[in-house]
């Protein structure tokens, strides 16, 4: 008998850099770290947790508060830590208490955690976090400079992005991701360029102190291509969801302000079938709350939210033939304005689903991060 001995070189096996996932919620910032294989997750929501586990039942989750997790906790050494705190205290619609804010403040029990990995000798070279834009303003500027003080403390070089999902999807979803690094590094430009380096980046990042713009980079992304696909693509057919009854859709509509109320007659009177976005705000005018329905038909949904008590979740209003009809988005729809496939599971309620999504992070945003930055980064020591 012969035997056929393969001479071929055989490439040198090189295992995935491995990814933690902190303040995980339904695991979408893993979805979109591609290459990397997320060792654990971590998050303190119940509802969270199950869909977290149904989704990615091979990934130890540790449903827990951040804080009593301590580096004695967690095996390994991981290559990225991906914090996606809590933003409600820097959210420009909130009170902004900030990052001392009891929700928010939760970003300061995963620092402390990274400090123990660190003193274990295991903290990771690459850190991303991320949140909403009024990090970069909430407290006068006071918790993006301590959030950046921080990593530099910590020998990190730090810089940032401002990412809107709209680039991808058919969603408007600015984020901020700080993303820092220890003993690697990315590719970097040599000042802010558009898209991902906006005005107010810019300017958070000339209100930093001299000592920390030091420890400053402008990381190097390329934008994608153009978007192709817009809210229409991404919702049911017709016959499948349920339509506000004409009672309901009038009761809803009256809400327009002047401004939206022209948008929709213009959709309306256009002919052609025009799918519009709309989301219940309260809104103070001539000194008094009210609640408004504001509508946008441009091909983009409003940013997803947390369905707290109803009032933020969306509206899909559709003009046909010179009909106008209105209903609720459903949870499924929200999965896809957030770039998650369809085999995805969602829990059983809307309202839980549309909180799971409304909380997320986008997955083709997570995606060009770790494929033109995390990655090649990783493969560069320094
Ligand atoms: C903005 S969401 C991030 C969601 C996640 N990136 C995703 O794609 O689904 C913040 C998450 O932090 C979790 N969280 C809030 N406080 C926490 C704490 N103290 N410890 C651990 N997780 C916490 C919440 O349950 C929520 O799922």
């Amino acid at each position: 008998m012969t035997i056929r001995v393969d001479t071929a070189p055989v490439p040198p096996f090189t295992p995935s850099p491995v990814a933690w996932e902190f303040f995980a919620g339904g695991g979408l910032a893993g979805l979109g770290l591609d290459g990397f294989r997320i060792g654990l997750a971590n998050d303190i929501d119940a509802m969270k947790a199950a869909a977290f586990r149904a989704n990615h039942p091979a990934i130890p989750l540790y449903e827990a508060d951040v804080w009593t997790l301590s580096a004695a906790d967690l095996p390994g050494r991981p290559d990225l830590c991906w914090a996606s705190s809590p933003c409600q205290d820097l959210s420009l619609a909130g009170a902004r208490a900030g990052l001392g804010g009891v929700r928010s403040g939760a970003f300061w029990g995963f620092w402390r955690l990274i400090l123990d990995l660190d003193a274990a000798g295991r903290a990771p070279p690459v850190v991303v976090i991320e949140n909403v834009a009024g990090l970069l303003t909430s407290a006068g500027g006071a918790d993006f400079a301590a959030v950046c003080a921080a990593l530099v403390a910590a020998g990190y070089r730090v810089g940032a992005l401002e990412m809107d999902a709209a680039l991808w999807l058919p969603q408007s979803r600015p984020r901020l991701f700080i993303v820092a690094m220890r003993g690697v590094a990315g590719p970097t430009v040599p000042g802010p360029v558009a898209p991902f380096h906006s005005a107010r980046l810019a300017a958070a990042h000339d209100r930093l102190p001299e000592t920390l713009r030091r420890s400053w980079v402008w990381w190097s992304l390329a934008a994608p291509a153009r978007r192709n696909l817009d809210l229409s693509a991404v919702l049911e057919p017709d016959a499948a969801v349920d339509w506000f009854d004409a009672g309901r859709t009038e009761a809803l509509l009256a809400l327009c302000a002047p401004l939206h109320r022209a948008r929709l007659d213009r959709a309306a009177a256009d002919g052609s079938r025009q799918v519009g976005a709309g989301y219940r705000r309260v809104r103070t005018e001539a000194g008094r709350k009210v609640q408004r329905l504001e509508l946008r038909f441009d091909g983009l949904a409003g940013c997803l939210r947390t369905p707290a008590g109803g009032s933020s979740r969306q509206y899909v209003v559709v003009c046909d033939d010179g009909r106008i009809r209105a209903r609720r988005l459903t949870g499924r729809e929200a999965a896809r304005l957030m770039g998650v496939d369809e085999a995805y599971g969602l829990p059983a309620g809307e309202g839980a689903a549309l909180k799971l999504m409304g909380d997320a992070v986008a997955v083709p945003v997570v995606r060009a991060l770790s494929d033109g930055l995390l990655r090649p980064a990783l493969s560069v020591p320094t």
